[in-house]
């Protein structure tokens, strides 16, 4: 953990896009210079989401690749999931999937000399600090690329915040009336709670703009009590619950909407509450994926200065 928390600590100094430097990298760029120049530098994009295997929700991943590829049509795409218990769950189903590791390995093998990696997460929680693990390991090889980069999660500044809002205005059914909360639920992460920031951050910030929106986190903070807290504070008396979350999954369709008692739809409904369940994944919404395309563009111009 302290590994990763000192990556962490080092990736937020690069703003959008990061480029850590390996030391190895550069000492073994500087013995063949001649090599690299005349190498005309083929680039690639790998996008990495944390996964799914409910067929229904990889339409946001769809999208996003959709809405990735028009931008930037010319760069070879590839795809890496961070899930290892998605991975083998999607193996044993016949669909073979790569982790960040193996997708690199298989690039740098195919001639790729320089790779952009793009995060598909919401915060910058365990799932993204995985990312920069592997990329870090892979920098440190010998046999490494010319460069990686990496774009950050969806919500990693206060412009991401205000584009979300706007994003999520085009979701929000237009009958909802002010009185009506919206409620959000990301994903979270108890054990760190590294990630938990971002929702934190992100309630706060959405609800100087309507005070009736709420984050809430499955596994991390804000949790069910604090918003069933806050809804029953306000006299809530409906909601409109989303995924805070790329694709609407087993948390969605279950832990969120699921007819469970324990589901939060459930759970709320026993207060008193009426809920109206919205299962689209976030990916699925053009304005989100454009979100991440705006991340992966400031990562592709990073791979491409000439400067570290
Ligand atoms: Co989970």
């Amino acid at each position: 953990m302290f590994n990763k928390l000192t990556l962490l600590k080092k990736s937020l100094f690069l703003s959008a896009a990061s480029a850590l430097t390996c030391s190895a990298t550069v000492a073994a760029a500087s013995t063949t210079p001649d090599k690299v120049i005349k190498q005309p530098s083929k680039q690639a994009i790998l996008l990495v989401a944390f996964g799914t295997s409910q067929p229904g929700a990889k339409k946001a991943f769809e999208n996003i690749e959709k809405v990735v590829s028009k931008r930037f049509s010319e760069t070879t795409l590839r795809w890496a999931y961070t899930s290892a218990f998605i991975r083998k769950k999607l193996k044993k189903q016949g669909t073979v999937t790569y982790s960040v590791t193996e997708a690199l390995e298989q690039l740098r093998q195919s001639g790729v000399t320089k790779v952009a990696v793009q995060s598909l997460h919401i915060s910058l929680g365990a799932e993204f600090l995985e990312i920069i693990t592997a990329v870090e390991r892979f920098r440190c090889r010998p046999d490494t690329f010319e460069k990686i980069t990496i774009g950050m999660p969806l919500l990693n500044s206060q412009t991401d915040i205000d584009k979300f809002y706007q994003a999520l205005t085009k979701v929000i059914p237009a009958e909802r009336k002010s009185t009506a909360g919206v409620v959000l639920l990301g994903h979270g992460n108890g054990h760190s709670g590294i990630g938990d920031m971002t929702y934190i951050a992100t309630d706060y910030k959405l609800k100087q703009k309507d005070k009736n929106i709420y984050v809430g986190t499955v596994e991390g903070k804000p949790n069910f009590e604090d918003v069933k807290q806050r809804l029953i504070a306000n006299k809530i008396k409906t909601i409109y619950m989303l995924p805070l979350m790329v694709v609407a999954g087993d948390h969605a369709n279950n832990d969120m909407a699921g007819p469970e008692a324990d589901s939060w739809k459930s759970l709320l409904t026993k207060q008193g509450i009426k809920c109206y369940p919205i299962l689209k994944g976030l990916g699925e919404n053009d304005a989100i994926a454009e979100i991440f395309a705006d991340h992966l563009q400031a990562a592709l111009t990073a791979l491409n200065e000439t400067k570290h």
